[in-house]
């Protein structure tokens, strides 16, 4: 057994980048009034952890041995044999993800494609249906967080390995053979060039004074936040919502 490296710095960037947007992203929708400017923060972080999903995707296929798409998925007895080891028995070391950080990483992947799908669809339509759903992922995910966070608790004290540290070193302690060549930069460095743009490009289709944000892939502009003051809202609606591109450029002449 010798210290080797496992998740390379695509992941761990990826990583942090992941846990940083979704915790902020949950933070003001629950701490952040709607009326708030800031509050727009919180669809537009959910935007960005939507093309992380797409990166990690991209890397679970061509990327590094451990990162593959193909060690997430176990059984449903899998899991339930490595809880209960994990409890009650000594406990099985897993060099990659183990069947709970699988379960875990599958299920946090999906939840902000379908967050970001019923969150825009939800500000143009006002469905109350997409909204009871919306937070239900948002609710959903976050007690998968915590049961994430409590499984490396748990995990560190069961096996004496401070496993949160190969989040940010990138190793673990397993056999020479399993242990990664590359901690690929080039890589690391695309996927940092990747998120800054996207950053760039969102910020700059959102307009913190009226809340309208425009969606260069659908051609409309939604509403991310609403305004009190009543301005912008029609037969008594709230300033939430959506308008086509058009509109928005005859509102501009
Ligand atoms: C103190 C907080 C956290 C620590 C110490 C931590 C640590 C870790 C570790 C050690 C792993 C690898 C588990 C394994 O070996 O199988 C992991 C995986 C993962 N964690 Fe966290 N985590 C934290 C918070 C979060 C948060 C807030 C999120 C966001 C939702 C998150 C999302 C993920 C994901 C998606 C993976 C899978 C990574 C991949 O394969 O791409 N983590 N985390």
């Amino acid at each position: 057994m010798k210290k080797i490296l496992v998740w390379d710095l695509p992941i761990r960037i990826f990583h942090w980048l992941f846990a940083g947007l979704f915790v902020g992203s949950f933070a003001i929708s629950h701490l952040v009034s709607k009326h708030n400017p800031l509050f727009g923060l919180h669809a537009l972080f959910g935007i960005l952890l939507v093309i992380l999903v797409v990166y990690r995707v991209i890397w679970g296929i061509f990327g590094s041995e451990h990162a593959k798409l193909k060690h997430l998925f176990f059984s449903p007895a899998e899991l339930i044999a490595y809880v209960k080891d994990e409890i009650f028995g000594p406990g099985k070391k897993y060099i990659g993800h183990n069947p709970g950080a699988a379960y875990f990483t599958l299920a946090i992947l999906i939840i902000p494609i379908f967050s970001v799908l019923t969150g825009f669809n939800m500000v143009s339509s006002g469905t109350e249906t997409l909204e009871e759903v919306h937070e239900l992922l948002g609710n959903g995910a976050m007690v998968l967080v915590g049961l994430h966070v409590l499984g490396i608790l748990t995990y560190t004290l069961k096996h004496k390995e401070l496993i949160s540290l190969s989040m940010i070193k990138g190793t673990k302690m397993g056999p020479e053979s399993e242990g990664l060549k590359s901690s690929h930069p080039i890589a690391a460095l695309v996927l940092v060039v990747l998120i800054s743009a996207a950053t760039f490009k969102v910020f700059s289709n959102f307009n913190f004074q009226t809340g309208e944000f425009y969606c260069t892939l659908t051609g409309q502009t939604y509403f991310l936040f609403d305004k009190e003051d009543g301005e912008g809202k029609e037969n008594g609606q709230e300033n939430h919502g959506r308008k086509n591109h058009e509109d928005k450029e005859d509102d501009d002449d």
